[in-house]
């Protein structure tokens, strides 16, 4: 690199220190900002930050070697699926490791990023000191901002409500009648540890079915079957992944759940095999959807009519990147498309790292982005001119709302299709460098010809 790119990253969760790390790699100087006092993100535990939905008993659902960074293994007498305390110490190592923590303002929190009249930006926090950069990586994370089913279902309920974000430890369902709402991996992991303390049966109420996936398949982590077929169309994994699913555990429909709503693949994995279990004893029992709420009873979409307690909402998360105006995000943060999921369209030194939804782990994902993003800055990659990369999101987008449908298309990864792409998008934007394509100047931030 000929300048030496000044780069803000906020948030030093998985994506942030992998963003600074690769920042580095190429050197440039980076501040990065964190809000919490540690770097770790969602993973740390009763973070500082206050955004961390990390509880007791959370574990990785992706296998260890499915999820560790390619530059930083993890360590090999670890368990398939170890502990987010786990995670959240290796990610610390890593940010040791690599000199990135030196370069983290934890107990920092951005309160707006804005584009400067010379093409920079200039990053405030809420402490009201501002900086300028040439480059922005936004790594706030996606799972923080509580999403409550709106609108809210009709009727007032008598008991307690909480958000899955809100929940610790199964202590606070100790004798008391529980309703777990959503079908997601939170969910899962609640319903069970209710089921231990909780008045049985917890109940689980689903307005859609999905499939669940046991974290082993035929004695291995099921993800490393995914490794297996990772080259072939997703259809035809599908179709492999779902036969393997029926033989290993049987269609939803037997322990009482919803048949799934969407094909495998075509939607968020959950996975848990402790759900099954706590399901054929009883101790877990599925609910459709709920109709309204009357007081100290929830009414299913089936008439049923139970008493309870708690209510605990499983209903996922909002995208939300506060420090950022519509100008750039757009009416939702959601849909906002991205040219290989990391470059804002219109521009590129505006970057994102981890702003999407993998079919599998995520810090490869991060890893793969942030390396990415630093060839751009490093001044090893030339972009795609705005017209190709603009008909290149919409193509992807195409290709996401025919697999995806609604939910969230333009987040969707395909785990080891895109892990694999970046080197090769990284290759592709190389040889645009060499034949004169436009290229990151630090000086100006604006694209000037190599
Ligand atoms: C409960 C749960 C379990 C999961 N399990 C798995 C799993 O098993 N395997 C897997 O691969 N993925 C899993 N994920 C996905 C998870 O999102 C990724 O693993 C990864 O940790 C996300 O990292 P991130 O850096 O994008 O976000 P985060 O970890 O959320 O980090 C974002 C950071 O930005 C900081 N920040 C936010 N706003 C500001 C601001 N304005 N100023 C400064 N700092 C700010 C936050 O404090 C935080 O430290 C799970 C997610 C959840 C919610
Ligand atoms: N490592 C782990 O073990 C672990 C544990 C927890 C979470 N996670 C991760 O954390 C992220 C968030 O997971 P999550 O489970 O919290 O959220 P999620 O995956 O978004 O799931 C939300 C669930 O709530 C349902 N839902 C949403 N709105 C609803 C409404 N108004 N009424 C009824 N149901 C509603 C959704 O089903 P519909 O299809 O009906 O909308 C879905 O089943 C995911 O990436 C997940 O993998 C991982």
């Amino acid at each position: 690199m000929t300048h030496h790119a000044r780069v803000a990253v906020i948030g030093a969760g998985a994506a942030g220190l992998a963003a600074t790390k690769a920042l580095l790699d190429v050197g440039a100087d980076v501040v990065t900002y964190e809000k919490g006092d540690r770097p770790g993100g969602l993973w740390v535990r009763d973070n500082t930050s206050g955004l961390s939905p990390a509880y007791a008993s959370l574990h990785l659902n992706t296998s260890k070697g499915r999820t560790e960074f390619a530059d930083f293994p993890m360590p090999q007498d670890w368990p398939d699926y170890p502990s987010a305390d786990h995670i959240a110490g290796y990610l610390a190592d890593y940010a040791q490791t690599f000199g990135v923590t030196d370069r983290v303002r934890f107990s920092t929190t951005v309160a707006a990023v804005e584009r400067t009249a010379d093409g920079g930006w200039t990053v405030t926090t809420e402490a009201g000191e501002t900086d300028r950069y040439d480059a922005v990586v936004v790594a706030n994370g996606h799972n923080w901002d509580p999403k409550w089913p709106s609108p809210a279902y009709p009727g007032e309920f008598a008991g307690t409500q909480m958000h899955a974000h809100d929940y610790r430890s199964a202590d606070v369902f100790r004798d008391r009648r529980v309703v777990v709402v959503g079908m997601g991996n939170s969910a899962m992991d609640i319903a069970v540890d209710a089921s231990y303390v909780a008045k049985a049966p917890v109940l689980l109420s689903a307005r859609h079915g999905v499939h669940i996936v046991p974290k082993y398949l035929f004695g291995k982590p099921a993800d490393a079957t995914g490794a297996a077929i990772a080259g072939l169309p997703w259809k035809v994994r599908q179709r492999i992944a779902e036969t393997m699913l029926r033989l290993a555990v049987g269609r939803p429909e037997k322990y009482g759940l919803p048949a799934p709503s969407s094909g495998f693949f075509q939607n968020h994995p959950t996975i848990s095999d402790t759900i099954l279990h706590r399901l054929t004893h009883g101790a877990v029992e599925p609910r459709p959807g709920i109709a309204r709420l009357d007081g100290e009873h929830v009414v299913f979409t089936d008439g049923r009519r139970e008493e309870a307690d708690v209510i605990v909402w499983a209903t996922g998360y909002r995208v939300t990147i506060p420090f950022l105006s519509p100008r750039w995000l757009g009416a939702n943060p959601e849909a906002m498309p991205l040219h290989h999921r990391v470059f804002h369209l219109e521009e590129p030194t505006l970057g994102f790292v981890g702003l999407m939804q993998s079919t599998g782990a995520a810090l490869p994902v991060v890893e793969a982005q942030a390396k990415l993003f630093a060839a751009y800055v490093g001044g090893r990659y030339a972009l795609p001119t705005p017209q190709e990369r603009r008909r290149e999101a919409d193509r992807v987008l195409a290709r996401a709302r025919s697999r995806w449908g609604d939910k969230r298309p333009a987040m969707r990864i395909d785990f080891d299709q895109y892990v694999a792409s970046v080197p090769r998008e990284i290759e592709a934007g190389e040889r645009r460098l060499g034949s004169g394509a436009a290229a990151f100047s630090p000086a100006s931030t604006a694209e000037v010809h190599a």
